[in-house]
């Protein structure tokens, strides 16, 4: 499917494009729901007009305060602050929400706002932004954050002067976003690596509908779990090329995989082989794929370690494995070891985010026993109609 890291901020880009835009190869999620609700709310027109295909068409002037129940629901909802500051000079938002992996600071984007000349006030619950003009700036991010490195993209783009973004993200999606905006007008240079250098321009014209790529966190959670529980599965569509670090990863647990360009085809092996991952920005080893990793870890011979380098909350979720029956040792919030095999049992299970409510949904396929996953609207967030694809590898799986 496309994906659910991209989609959602082309969605968000759509307020910059006089003209609106189309995007194609839409995953129908919940993250893309809520942005074209947001866009809604704001006054923009958001049509369906294929089975994933949407025409975004903003109106000549936006509302400026994003809906405060649907902006907390989810993470991305942050990235339309920078286009709607630079285009209507005002945007109010609460503090975004999304998935409960640790603290999610937005102080990167504050900060970066005010060095462009923003003014940042808080009223009650809500940050409220204002600028009657921005100028480019030099800004040097303490982390390397990819929201707001696609969101500082999109608010340069019309802002007079060259802003170079120092530490910047180098995440594929972030790529894709700056060469779609360059394609439609922009003048950016150096996406996809630590110094982004973007020059302002009047007007953005798309030339041609953005096809939103494969999602490469999809394809490696399902990798996994056929390298876990697969006789011989195939995943067509995909970009093995974005994956390169983790699937070597994979094949050093013994997983066997045969790649082409757009696809990959994964046997388990009869003994998969205990690894240590660090998850590390782009090109490492995603942190969106620590979770399933853990469940093909706890089916590994030997000992296992996880580093955890991203997120501070995000191996919490590990203690439900625990109670299905794998042998893990929790050192700090950033470091575990996880002893295999190990037998586990079906349970409850309270899905905390969608990596870890997928990671569920495989170790309930690799436990003895009957799961029932509850809390899935944080999985519909980001896999369309998963168990559909689930059960046409074989899973039985059902939505109650
Ligand atoms: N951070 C700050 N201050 C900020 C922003 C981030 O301290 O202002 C910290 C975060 O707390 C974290 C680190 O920087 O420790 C990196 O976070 P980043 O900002 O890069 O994450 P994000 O942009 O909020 C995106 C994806 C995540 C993915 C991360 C890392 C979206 C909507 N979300 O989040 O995706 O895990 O990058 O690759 O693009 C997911 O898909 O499940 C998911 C959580």
């Amino acid at each position: 499917m496309g994906a659910k890291n991209i989609a959602p901020k082309i969605f968000a880009a759509s307020v910059l494009f006089k003209d609106g835009l189309q995007i194609n190869n839409v995953p129908l999620i919940n993250d893309i729901e809520n942005m074209a609700g947001l866009l809604r709310h704001l006054g923009a027109k958001t049509e369906r007009v294929g089975e994933r295909s949407f025409k975004l068409k903003p109106v000549l002037s936006l509302g400026t305060d994003l809906a405060d129940d649907i902006a907390k629901s989810f993470r991305a909802s942050i990235v339309l602050s920078g286009p709607l500051l630079v285009k209507e000079g005002r945007v109010s938002f609460p503090h975004p929400g999304g998935c409960v992996i640790g603290e999610r600071p937005i102080d990167v984007f504050l900060e970066s706002f005010e060095k462009m000349g923003a003014k940042i006030a808080k009223e009650g619950e809500k940050y409220v932004i204002t600028a009657n003009k921005l100028r480019g700036a030099e800004i040097v991010f303490k982390i390397p954050s990819v929201t707001a490195t696609e969101t500082l993209l999109m608010t340069a783009v019309f802002v007079p002067g060259t802003t170079i973004l120092h530490n910047a993200a180098c995440e594929p999606e972030i790529v894709a976003l700056a060469e779609f905006l360059d394609d439609s007008g922009a003048q950016i240079t150096g996406a996809g690596t630590h110094t982004i250098v973007i020059r302002g321009v009047k007007s953005l014209r798309a030339k041609k509908p953005f096809q939103t790529p494969p999602d490469r966190i999809e394809t490696g959670s399902l990798a996994i779990l056929a390298g876990v529980c697969g006789k011989d599965i195939e995943i067509t569509e995909c970009q093995p090329e974005y994956l390169k670090v983790f699937l070597r990863t994979l094949r050093n647990t013994g997983v066997n995989i045969k790649e082409t360009k757009t696809s990959l085809r994964i046997q388990a092996p009869e003994k998969l082989r205990a690894i240590d991952v660090k998850t590390h920005e782009y090109p490492g080893i995603p942190t969106d794929l620590q979770s399933p990793l853990a469940v093909l870890m706890t089916q590994a011979e030997g000992r296992s370690f996880i580093f955890e380098t991203v997120f501070e909350g995000r191996l919490n979720w590990l203690n439900e494995l625990v109670r299905m029956g794998a042998n893990i040792t929790i050192c700090d919030p950033h470091r575990v070891f996880i002893n295999g095999p190990t037998l586990l049992r079906g349970r409850e299970l309270e899905s905390p985010d969608l990596r870890a409510g997928l990671a569920f949904m495989i170790a309930s396929l690799v436990a003895r026993g009957e799961s029932i996953v509850h809390n899935i609207s944080n999985i519909d967030r980001g896999y369309e109609k998963i168990e559909d694809r689930l059960r046409a590898v074989g899973a039985e799986i059902k939505r109650i």
